[in-house]
């Protein structure tokens, strides 16, 4: 179509919006738009496109540039200029961009600009800490600006949308994505997923520099049988409800602007055919207005589910369901026509898919340009900015967490003989962890190098010790073993780094055990027998059973996998300049027979307590401990903090009551420090049983040595609510307790009656 021909189309299309928005909303505008203008654009748009349009514009596909499922085709130009996709995902740069959007823009009758979408996890170019890592932080101001930094980098790339954040609540550390996740806790995973959100997206969508947000995986990924990825998940509506829904919900609230569908099935129903969770709950329970994309090949994936026999059945039942754009498959590209034509989709349901797509495209700005994303000049200057960098360090320093410091092992000191030992302390690409969007190993520093400079190259060695296969979990080559005890013993402080290969890690990485490769567990102990002080940096994207290691060493500090910037801020922590106040975000257990293990579990009818219960019919193990290895919550300082002084405002009170809990937190130690103030909450006695202690707080404050704080914490009706008998919301009148401490083990207690 030529050019002119193209602006009478236009043309016509803005005088049908003016003629429109002067008018009463009309039919579509009312039901699917809180935004009357939006609305009434996305009507006269629809009113004139034909159904291939609109299903083109229900179509994602990848454009090959990152792998991130199976590939399925080549080259989708033709699909862009038929009209027939619009939308595009794993392709940045402006100048790729650019040139995609100019097909989609010149070359199709009505020149709909594409949505470019790209999996930007946990930054674009400037790599922050795994969003595990950034989870341990607790700083929600920080997070919130590790996804605006991405989100900055990711516009100025010709991006509009992020496949994140990811909020999938996980209690299973086989499950490789648990790395992606905000660990186990939906309270923590609700603040987290909000503050993400809010990054990502800032005030207003046509901002430039934001992108648009996607909640995933819509429902309940992260509960997969056995840790194994895709795979299936039973669970009540109730745990559904209470455990693993609050965090999209959070998200969704703080408004993000899509969400995508999860492979599992969900009480028998694959997720990208489940009316109950797009239809049910997202659309009509929760009021949401954006979209919903599918999973990589979900909506195919119906077929080996086994509730589809062929892609035209899955399309229609995925349409059907609620789900409003295909990713990658070409279900709904290949089908919706038919299925409308024979009247098994309405036209209706197409438009609404359709329509939520288009708003978006109309919020974004990308009618009245399209290219308002393609600014070379910002690119440039965007991109890993020092400003950026600067956000990176500063989130890596906090997404550390202190396990172990005996006799105060660290922080060390310089210009002692350290012997830096381990692959991963000389490896740039693990330091970016799985997802690393478009960072590149050539920008990362690593361990060795930081620690290097700031304590002179003479003082310095470095050995391999171990090395990996990452397709082989049991390779075992002892040779590196000499040169690294040679280096331990000429020095006088080893520095151990251990852990996962980052390709151990994120989708499709589950591990039926989840403690250390052999080699490593020998290195250990050889390292061990030297007699000297250990300090030991762990690498890895899930909770890792460790307990022998742990034993081994003197100080253990989790680094995760710490992003472009994460060496030099390793070395800080290390050297002192910084004192670490990461909590975990996930219990580590003792091994993976625990799992699942998580702090808010139930009590049980014969509950276990060491030391007290009498005789064998209790809720245990043989061998092994109830407890685990690190609780969630547990992370140490270089300094300590004393809690004292509780108190409740009133120790009786109404459902309608504020209930305010305060604290005394004294910094005992030889350092200034920042502390997480955590508070759980008890309800002793409920129609329904409840967990043994349950998150309702935290607060992240900073005291200078030898100083106190009053930390404050106001707990909310909802706080005290919960999903009663019948499913409804609300509160019984009862005891709770309230517990108050640096861990999920906080003993100080206060308690107070809900009449
Ligand atoms: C599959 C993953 O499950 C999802 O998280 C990701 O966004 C898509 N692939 C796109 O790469």
């Amino acid at each position: 179509m030529s050019n002119k021909i193209r602006l009478i189309v236009f043309l016509a299309l803005y005088t049908t919006i003016s003629v429109a928005q002067s008018v009463t909303p009309t039919k579509k505008a009312d039901v699917f738009f809180n935004e009357p203008e939006i609305a009434h654009k996305v009507d006269s748009l629809l009113s004139i496109m034909t159904i291939d349009e609109k299903i083109g514009q229900t179509v994602l596909f990848t454009s090959g540039w990152d792998v991130t499922g199976p590939t399925v085709r080549d080259n989708v130009m033709e699909e862009i200029r038929s009209g027939r996709c619009g939308n595009i995902f794993n392709r940045h740069t402006v100048a790729a961009t650019t040139k995609l959007q100019e097909i989609a823009v010149n070359e199709t009758r009505l020149g709909i600009p594409l949505l470019f979408g790209y999996d930007v996890i946990h930054g674009h170019r400037t790599i922050f800490p795994i969003s595990l890592g950034e989870s341990a932080s607790w700083d929600l101001e920080a997070i919130e600006e590790g996804a605006r930094v991405a989100a900055r980098e990711a516009s100025a790339s010709g991006l509009h949308w992020t496949f994140a954040p990811m909020v999938d609540i996980s209690r299973d550390p086989r499950w490789g994505r648990i790395s992606e996740s905000a660990g186990e806790d939906p309270y923590l995973g609700s603040l987290i997923g909000a503050a993400r959100v809010r990054g990502f997206q800032g005030d207003n969508l046509k901002d430039v520099t934001t992108v648009m947000a996607c909640v995933k995986h819509f429902a309940a990924y992260g509960a997969s049988q056995a840790g194994r990825d895709y795979h299936t998940v039973d669970m009540s509506e109730r745990v559904l409800r209470e455990t693993y829904l609050p965090p999209y919900k959070a998200a969704l609230d703080a408004g993000a602007a899509s969400v995508m569908t999860s492979f599992n099935e969900i009480d028998g129903v694959p997720a990208s055919a489940s009316t109950h969770l797009y239809t049910d709950i997202l659309r009509k329970e929760w009021g949401f207005n954006g979209f919903v994309v599918t999973d990589y090949l979900a909506v195919n994936e119906l077929i080996p589910h086994g509730v589809a026999k062929d892609k035209y059945q899955a399309a229609k039942l995925s349409i059907n369901a609620g789900i409003d754009m295909d990713m990658e498959g070409g279900a709904f590209m290949e089908n919706l026509k038919k299925l409308i034509e024979n009247g098994e989709v309405t036209e209706e349901k197409l438009d609404e898919a359709a329509g939520y797509i288009l708003a978006m495209k109309f919020r974004l700005g990308l009618f009245e340009d399209p290219f308002r994303y393609s600014n070379t000049k910002r690119e440039k200057k965007e991109i890993l900015s020092k400003e950026n960098k600067e956000a990176a360090y500063q989130m890596a320093k906090k997404s550390f967490v202190l396990l172990k410091n005996d006799n105060q092992v660290l922080p060390l000191k310089k210009n002692q003989k350290i012997a830096v030992i381990g692959q991963l302390a000389n490896s740039k690409r693990d330091m970016l962890g799985s997802w690393k969007a478009t960072g590149s190993p050539k920008e990362a520093g690593t361990i060795l190098k930081a620690i290097t400079k700031k304590n002179g190259k003479k003082n310095t060695t470095f050995a391999k010790g171990y090395t990996f296969k990452p397709l082989d979990f049991d390779h075992y080559d002892n040779s590196g073993f000499e040169q690294a005890i040679k280096n331990a013993k000429d020095a006088d402080v080893i520095l151990l780094v251990a852990g996962e290969h980052w390709s151990w890690t994120g989708e499709a990485t589950s591990r039926t055990n989840i403690h250390l490769p052999q080699i490593q567990k020998d290195l250990f102990q050889e390292l061990a027998k030297l007699d000297k002080p250990m300090v030991v940096l762990m690498m890895n994207g899930r909770p890792i059973a460790i307990g022998d290691e742990v034993d081994a060493s003197d100080a253990m500090l989790e680094i995760w996998y710490p992003g472009t910037e994460g060496g030099r801020a390793v070395a800080d922590v290390i050297f002192g300049e910084y004192n670490p106040s990461g909590k975990l975000p996930a219990t580590f257990p003792r091994n993976v027979g625990q799992i699942p293990i998580y702090h808010s579990m139930k009590n049980t009818g014969r509950p276990y307590t060491p030391g007290v219960s009498k005789g064998k019919y209790h809720s245990k193990y043989l061998f092994t401990k109830n407890t685990p290895l690190f609780q969630f919550g547990f992370g140490l300082s270089y300094t300590t903090f004393e809690y004292s002084d509780i108190k409740v405002s009133s120790n009786k009170v109404s459902a309608n009551d504020n209930v305010t809990v305060s604290v005394t937190v004294k910094n005992t130690g030889d350092y200034d420090g920042a502390e997480v103030v955590q508070l759980y909450l008890q309800d002793v006695i409920g129609s329904v049983t409840r967990p043994v202690r349950e998150l309702k707080g935290f607060k992240k404050t900073f005291i200078k040595k030898g100083k106190s704080a009053t930390v404050e914490f106001t707990l909310s009706k909802d706080d005290l609510s919960f999903f009663r008998q019948d499913m409804s919301w609300g509160t019984e009148p009862g005891d709770f307790n309230v517990f108050v401490g640096g861990d999920s083990d906080a003993e100080l207690k206060v308690s107070f009656e809900l009449e």
